[in-house]
């Protein structure tokens, strides 16, 4: 059979890699199959069934039902299936993930990597570099799942989540009310959920949390920035003395491996104050529900074990639901499913050319650009630089103008008032008449907000007013600040930094691990 489904090659390194309505197709897919295989049926439209399809589990971090979730699902498809862990494999050995990778992607004709590791935004890196290189070595692009990075995402375990809470809601998506409890800071299962219940039309999250494991303030923002009501609380106490718990109870265990000493040491206490109690049980609000992604903590449980013949216990249901939603996944990533799609993809990367603008130029004002003190006749002119900033931020911004350009010439640069009185810097560079895309995109990413002239005969003929940015690569000095992220310097994978500009803001999103930065803490110190 032909696989050739929408989907093929194509990854899920984040949950907003499936658009809404791409992830309303997988849980439809992922009901029928449940269906089918509940009613004794073959589900042989579901599967890949290709013995030289590879898929390849790699589990650098622990992990139980991710894992075997995935291995079962790998064993319905029908398909040749490898394991890979920390401990046993040349991973171990000091070479890159991405070298590792890239050998095993020669080994079968279609492959697709399921991979679990502490480095965040790996499996974007590995999508991005290895598809093409794959594509001009003759093999099928791979695809890549990401099954947890970091304290970054675990789209898989969202998508499963998401399906669990349809489930219970009868299939109807209009409106969601939900609490998210326990270690907001660190479970990256609750960070996908910042995109994951965008499938909802209306959505009400509460987070409880302490403020040492609150929901980080990005996610908030994203959460917020997807039209979802967010109220927060400290802890459970508080929560139900608020009366306006939610049904809907989706616990974390605290990620006491993700934690700096100082928020260790109080560890019994901020679990306390997520931490259910028998006497809590009769403030809950009527049909209340409790989900967890699992693992219970066996001394510790935020969900504690009295609760497991009750009618809360809706975790036991929601785990094996992975089982259904990650066999989907692979089906429509390999190309069995996605014929019947019907809806809207994922949204583009952002514009790269968008932020040059040409300006107007005023024919009767006489260019006052000098070299020194001599007029430039003929030349460039790069002005407003920094303008308004302090001035020791300006010298730094026309160092590193000429850094990044390179602009060891014959050439003059200063800082000047500006007509409103504050100060900016301008670099002039006589004779230079040329200057292409490429390095108007580097000064527009080293110095936004500047003018570039071109002079000819003592005129401006050309003007350009350079915005920031939607882009910022290919520098030697910028670097993500996260010492997780898979491109950060320290983890020697030689992965390309990359910065995106948020859509209508001025953060600066690492492409990989998605971190924020500002403008000035791309640059390297
Ligand atoms: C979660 C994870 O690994 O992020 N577990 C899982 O995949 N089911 C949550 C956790 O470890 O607490």
């Amino acid at each position: 059979m032909k696989r050739n489904g929408r989907f093929k090659g194509r990854s899920i390194c984040v949950v907003g890699d499936l658009s809404a309505d791409e992830q309303r197709y997988l849980y439809r897919k992922a009901r029928e199959l449940k269906a089918e295989l509940g009613a004794g049926g073959d589900a042989a439209g579901f599967r890949i069934a290709d013995p030289d399809y590879s898929a390849y589990l790699v589990f650098l971090e622990n992990s139980t039902r991710t894992r075997e979730s995935f291995r079962n699902a790998a064993l319905f498809h029908r398909v040749r299936a490898t394991m890979f862990d920390a401990a046993s494999s040349s991973f171990a050995k000091n070479e890159s993930l991405t070298d590792a990778i890239k050998m095993l992607v020669g080994y079968a004709p279609e492959s697709c990597f399921v991979i679990r590791s502490k480095l965040e935004g790996v499996c974007g890196w590995l999508a991005d570099y290895l598809g093409p290189w794959a594509e001009r070595s003759g093999y099928a692009r791979p695809s890549f799942i990401n099954a947890g990075d970091g304290k970054h995402e675990h789209p898989t375990q969202e998508f499963l989540d998401e399906f669990s809470f349809l489930e219970q809601l009868g299939w109807k998506d209009e409106r969601i009310h939900l609490a998210l409890i326990g270690d907001l800071r660190h479970g990256r299962t609750v960070h996908s959920k910042a995109d994951g219940l965008r499938i909802f039309k209306d959505v009400v999250v509460d987070l409880v949390a302490p403020p040492e494991l609150a929901m980080p303030p990005e996610y908030v923002a994203r959460m917020r920035r997807n039209g979802f009501e967010v109220r927060e609380w400290g802890s459970l106490d508080e929560y139900l003395a608020s009366g306006k718990a939610a049904a809907i109870w989706y616990f974390t265990r605290l990620q006491l491996e993700r934690m700096g000493e100082s928020v260790l040491e109080k560890a019994p206490a901020l679990r306390r104050a997520v931490t259910f109690r028998r006497d809590m049980l009769d403030r809950l609000p009527d049909g209340a529900r409790f989900y967890h992604p699992l693992p219970r903590d066996r001394l510790a449980p935020t969900i504690p074990g009295f609760l497991d013949d009750t009618a809360l216990n809706a975790w036991d249901a929601q785990s094996a639901n992975g089982y259904y939603t990650r066999a989907v996944q692979m089906a429509m990533l390999s190309g069995a499913i996605g014929d019947d799609f019907e809806g809207e993809g994922p949204a583009s990367r952002p514009d790269d050319e968008a932020f040059v603008v040409e300006a107007a130029i005023n024919p009767r004002s006489k260019p006052e650009y000098k070299v020194g003190i001599k007029p430039v006749e003929s030349g460039l002119v790069i002005d407003h630089i920094a303008s308004g900033e302090p001035i020791e931020e300006i010298w730094n911004r026309v160092d590193k103008i000429r850094r990044v350009l390179g602009l060891n010439l014959r050439s003059s640069h200063g800082v000047y008032h500006t007509n409103s009185g504050a100060y900016k810097g301008i670099v002039s560079v006589p004779d230079l008449l040329s200057f292409g895309e490429k390095e108007l995109k580097r000064l527009g990413a080293a110095s936004p907000g500047c003018t570039l002239n071109l002079v000819q005969d003592g005129a401006v003929v050309r003007k350009y007013r350079l915005g920031m940015p939607p882009r910022i690569y290919n520098f030697d000095d910028i670097a993500c600040r996260n010492e997780n992220c898979v491109s950060h310097p320290s983890h020697q994978e030689h992965v390309e930094t990359s910065f995106e500009r948020r859509r209508g803001g001025d953060a600066f999103v690492c492409r990989w691990c998605e971190r924020e930065h500002s403008y000035s803490e791309i640059w390297r110190d």
